[in-house]
């Protein structure tokens, strides 16, 4: 059994969680987030410079916060587990810094996290409200957040990941936009406010999601990898002549409907091959997309192993799948020691 504290400052979630770990049970104690959507919002999307500095001022008080709920002090924790990559280089520097400090303070060992691993740890957080269905292996992992889209096949639970578990497992990914940037980007030609992805399902409920044809990228049958990029144009082309035409407000929902479906078409097309491919034994779906209803209802109706969501409140950036990934490490042993932990750098890009 051991209990850690996560930290995630990759992008524009300030967040802690104390979550205790035992066997295959990862159960968060308390989280703590700070959402910067609001300050964010008059821009459009995320501005790093602002994104950081609110880490700076957030940092502190969140992790208190978290150590106050779980009704625990610094003491208790066993290792601190926080993201070094890949992220907002600024934002990820304030995490890395908050918890070395920590680490270094109270003596307790430091594990680096991957964000992505958080992700695909968020569907194994124990949820109050879900009562999780256990994962079977071999599992497709669906991963669809505001900066990444990957497709994994993995073959194994938790604890017998490989430290190149990311890289091996992965089968496909966007070569441009990520599926939520595509939703935001869209939405945003539309009017609605950053970030766009809920918007768009609620604004596409009534809606028919075939009254507009809209591109979809990559169709090949044989590539697991996705393209949004192509969208925008199509979108910004379409949305003019409406507007022209004046039946903008009336064509607001079929109009949803079509780009959301452009959107999550390629995602459930692909992760059902694969796992037919593979015979996989149930799909896995993580990131903030996951949230959306018609993916929901598509892969409920089309999909012919179980499809399992983590709890809402996992799906968006939290430190709780980055204490559940650190859990991970830690006990196989990944933990770092004072020495080792004052050279830790945060890295941008996935891999260096
Ligand atoms: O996982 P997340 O916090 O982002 C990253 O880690 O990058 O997810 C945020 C993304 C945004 O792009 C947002 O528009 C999208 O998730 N999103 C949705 C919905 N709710 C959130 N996209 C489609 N439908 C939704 N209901
Ligand atoms: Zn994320």
């Amino acid at each position: 059994m051991s209990v850690i504290l996560g930290i995630e400052t990759s992008c524009d979630e300030c967040s802690a969680s104390v979550l205790l770990h035992e066997k295959d049970e990862f159960r968060p104690l308390s989280v703590s987030t700070f959402s910067q959507i609001e300050l964010h919002q008059p821009y459009g999307g995320v501005v790093p410079e602002v994104a950081s500095r609110n880490h700076l001022e957030q940092i502190e008080p969140v992790i208190w916060d978290a150590l106050t709920k779980a009704k625990l002090d610094v003491e208790d924790i066993d290792a601190i587990s926080v993201t070094n990559r890949p992220g907002l280089i600024g934002a990820l520097l304030v995490g890395v810094t908050a918890a070395k400090a920590l680490a270094y303070a109270k003596q307790k060992p430091l594990v680096p996290v991957h964000h992505l691993e958080g992700h695909l740890m968020s569907a194994f957080l124990k949820s109050p409200t879900l009562g999780n269905a256990p994962i079977e292996f071999p599992a497709v992992f669906l991963m669809v957040s505001g900066g990444h889209t990957n497709l994994h096949y993995i073959e194994k639970a938790p604890l017998f990941w490989a430290p190149t578990m990311l890289k091996d497992t992965l089968m496909g990914r966007s070569i441009d936009d990520a599926a939520g940037e595509a939703f935001d980007k869209t939405a945003k030609i539309l009017g609605f406010p950053y970030p766009g992805g809920k918007w768009l399902d609620e604004n596409a409920v009534g809606g028919d999601p075939h009254a507009f044809d809209l591109p979809r990228g990559l169709k090949q049958r044989d590539s697991f990898d996705f393209s949004f990029s192509g969208l925008k144009t199509a979108v910004m082309l379409l949305t003019k002549r409406l507007q022209m035409e004046k039946v903008i407000e009336s064509a607001m929902p079929d109009l949803c409907a079509s780009i959301q479906e452009a959107i999550i078409d390629p995602l459930i097309r692909k992760a059902l091959l694969l796992s037919k491919s593979k015979m996989a034994k149930s799909i896995v779906v993580v990131g903030g997309v996951a949230a959306n209803s018609r993916l929901r209802a598509r892969l409920k109706e089309e999909s012919p192993v179980p499809v399992i969501y983590p709890d809402l409140r996992y799906c968006t950036d939290n430190a709780a799948m980055i204490a559940a990934a650190g859990a991970v490490r830690y006990a196989q042993g990944a933990g770092l020691n004072k020495n080792d932990f004052l050279k830790l750098n945060a890295f941008a890009i996935a891999e260096s």
